[in-house]
């Protein structure tokens, strides 16, 4: 059967570089790129269908669905982490209800789901080094609460009406087409733009603060990889700890100094997001991603900042 996919959150971080990933697989008429309140980037309505839709109406949602012909979802739409901690209330109503009505239509229309997770969904008092997938999930942000509550979800959907809904614990991803809004790990984006740009960056986690990252192209192949999985080999659905390194912002501006030896780098620290960020892992353990659907990142840190600077620089220079 072919592919019809729906991609919320299209307009976002990851949305708006999984559309065009998933049109070269799939074919751009099968993939329907929806935002919410943001404008979708021009390649993208040119590209291919795309449209706006509201999460939290569910029948706004289903109606969606019956007029595309979906058979698989991609839900991205989202609120982040520090955003979360700025309006909690419409952290819950997007992350949760939104969930709640993508799962519900599924009932009906049997569509597979992406669902993204996350390093939020750990709190303080998980192992902090090499966390592993089955460990304790207390977080303390809202939108790690939400993102729990959507892991357990997601399963229970699965195992009560068979709703094949499966995701990862994304780690936080770099990226150079369209920045990350309202995240804790954001430093690790803005960082390179401001480097480039200004030849300085003041940070607002810590210099020592340890965390999970990932380059875009590995986060869309993880995605992807993951709901081509055969779904017998899964023993776990919601969702995998997936990860290509640990950093910290001085070590992200050392080898940012490789290219840019100006660079200076200091620190403003904000104490909301550091308090998040050290509520989470230092580095998690990905090996039951390895094991039942073979993840393997394809760029390790230096890749990633050498092939960053790389595209960064140019697109930057072009849009002068
Ligand atoms: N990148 C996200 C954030 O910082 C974590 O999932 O909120």
């Amino acid at each position: 059967m072919a592919k019809r996919i729906l991609v919320t959150g299209a307009a976002g971080q990851i949305g708006s570089e999984l559309v065009p990933f998933l049109r070269n697989i799939y074919g751009n008429d099968n993939v329907v790129a929806c935002g919410h309140n943001k404008p979708l980037p021009v390649e993208i309505v040119n590209t291919g269908p795309s449209d706006y839709v509201d999460v939290r109406n569910v029948a706004e949602f289903a109606e969606k669905i019956k007029k595309y012909d979906i058979n698989m979802v991609y839900h991205l739409a989202a609120i982040l982490s520090a955003s979360g901690e700025k309006n909690p209330q419409l952290a819950w109503d997007i992350n949760i209800n939104g969930l709640y009505n993508v799962l519900e239509v599924a009932r009906e229309y049997h569509y597979g789901i992406f669902i993204p997770s996350s390093i939020a969904a750990f709190g303080p008092n998980t192992p902090k080094v090499n966390t592993p997938q089955d460990t304790i999930q207390r977080p303390t942000s809202m939108y790690g609460i939400t993102k729990v509550a959507g892991e357990l979800l997601a399963d229970y959907y699965w195992k009560k009406y068979g709703v094949d809904a499966r995701g990862v614990r994304y780690p936080g991803i770099i990226s150079y087409v369209t920045p990350p809004g309202g995240g804790t790990t954001d430093y690790a984006v803005e960082i390179f733009y401001e480097a480039i740009l200004h030849k300085r960056y003041t940070c607002f986690l810590k210099h020592d603060t340890m965390l999970d990252m990932m380059y875009m192209p590995d986060a869309l192949k993880a995605s992807v990889q993951l709901m081509e999985a055969d779904p017998y080999k899964l023993k776990h659905r919601n969702a995998f700890n997936v990860t290509s390194f640990s950093i910290n912002p001085s070590m992200l501006a050392e080898e940012i100094k490789k290219y840019i030896p100006e660079f200076v780098i200091d620190y403003e620290i904000d104490p909301v997001r550091q308090g998040i960020a050290d509520s989470w892992p230092d580095s998690m353990d990905d090996s039951c991603a390895r094991q039942e659907w073979g993840w393997k990142p394809d760029y390790d840190f230096p890749a990633m900042v050498k092939d960053m600077i790389e595209k960064l620089s140019a697109k930057l220079l072009k849009d002068k």
